[in-house]
């Protein structure tokens, strides 16, 4: 906050880009520079929503997500600022909160722009305090060339008439570009580039945003409820409480790396994860040659290291899982190995920063770098895990070092 005091202070005129920006394009930019030439602006300042109060129920991308690609859409230009006045804010988003906000962050006699679509200032005009809305700043409607701006203007009658000077114009071919239009063609996997920043498609890909969500729908046959009554008869208490931590750190993870289908994978994948950790030795032996477990010279010796294989049977068997990547998180969660898929590493990193973990050393390390970078997480993991395994004097399963290695090169 301190930084935008200091920096709008010395600003006589700011534009304000209002916006979901789900996913911010060239489109917006376009659209901010055009209005910065225009009104002579000192700077315009990007505000992505919170949660916007007109979109409730629809699904609109992380916050964190939004704000960090308009930063990095923005971050060329140094007449652009982002803000996080209403990512921060919590409750309901309304324009008007917004702009004495920011108001409040500029000097008295600051002159602001409010720049958005037209159809939104239609909305604006027509539900909230319109008038004390136009008493702080002027709007400018920015469109794509077609629109009836005839229209807009009959629908804003009165005010219009009384405000004409405060409300302007701007038609910007380049909106042409559309956010729903960039989300589409992700899910359709046709090409995106040149509609927005090579850093934002960038990002959009890392974190496998706007990824087609319905193809990816796992369906279980078990309800997770189920699931859950079935792990607690099955689990020591103590066992059930890590579990069910490390489900909800998988789908915190999820969250900021997965698309919305992918974050109940994560879900199911870290509740079952331990599924068969609490067997006693008789039964996890009887079950392990019923299921076909392969049980390696070094599982022999470190009968600890037989769950996670044995653990993915079970969630297949007993819990009818079908989904081989859900499988293979809970089988990979204690080695590890190389070139892990997404829900793979998710589990696996889950498992070692829960929050119930009591701390020990480079905890706090590993979940720093868990919000960063999966890759940069599993390095760093491996690194402690197998350093730890060495001071012991324990036996390192090959598969862990593999996995080390191949992150170590990635
Ligand atoms: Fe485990
Ligand atoms: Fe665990």
């Amino acid at each position: 906050m301190r930084d935008e005091i200091t920096n709008f202070q010395t600003c006589k005129s700011i534009a304000i880009m209002g916006g979901t920006f789900d996913p911010i394009h060239n489109g917006h930019l376009v659209a901010a520079e055009a209005v910065r030439h225009r009104f002579q602006v000192d700077k315009v300042v990007f505000i992505p929503t919170g949660r916007p109060a007109h979109k409730e129920g629809k699904q609109v991308t992380h916050n964190e997500h939004r704000y960090l690609m308009t930063v990095l859409a923005t971050m060329r230009n140094e007449n652009f600022d982002v803000s996080r006045i209403e990512i921060d804010r919590p409750g309901k988003t309304y324009t008007i909160d917004t702009i004495e906000q920011l108001k409040a962050l500029c000097r008295s006699d600051v002159r602001l722009y409010f720049i958005t679509g037209a159809d939104a200032i239609h909305q604006i005009m027509s539900w909230k305090e319109p008038e004390r809305l136009l008493s702080l700043c002027d709007f400018v409607a920015v469109t794509r060339p077609g629109y009836q701006k005839n229209k807009l203007f009959e629908d804003i009658g009165e005010l219009r008439d009384k405000f004409a000077s405060r409300i302007h114009y701007m038609e910007v071919p380049a909106l042409a570009i559309s956010s729903s239009d960039i989300r589409n063609r992700i899910r359709r996997g046709e090409p995106i580039k040149y509609l927005l920043p090579q850093e934002v498609e960038d990002y959009i890909y890392k974190f496998g945003l706007y990824q087609d969500e319905e193809q990816n729908e796992v369906k279980f046959v078990l309800s997770i409820d189920t699931m859950r009554e079935k792990l607690q008869s099955a689990l020591s208490l103590k066992r059930y409480i890590h579990t069910m931590s490390v489900s909800q750190e998988a789908m915190r993870l999820a969250e900021v790396y997965c698309s919305a289908s992918e974050r109940q994978k994560a879900e199911v994948a870290g509740l079952l994860h331990d599924c068969a950790k609490d067997y006693p030795e008789g039964l996890r032996d009887r079950f392990c040659r019923e299921y076909k477990v392969p049980v390696d010279s070094i599982m022999q010796k470190q009968p600890d290291l037989i769950h996670p294989f044995l653990g993915a049977e079970v969630a297949k068997r007993e819990y009818q899982i079908q989904d081989e990547d859900i499988l293979n998180a809970i089988r990979y969660h204690t080695t590890g190995r190389a070139g892990m898929s997404k829900l793979e590493k998710i589990v696996f990193i889950a498992d070692y920063i829960e929050p119930g973990r009591e701390p020990f050393r480079g905890l706090e390390e590993a979940r720093r770098l868990a919000y960063l970078d999966l890759d940069m997480a599993m390095k760093y993991i491996l690194e402690e895990t197998i350093q730890y395994v060495k001071e012991r004097g324990r036996l390192l399963h090959p598969l862990s070092q593999e996995a080390l290695d191949y992150y170590k090169n990635k």
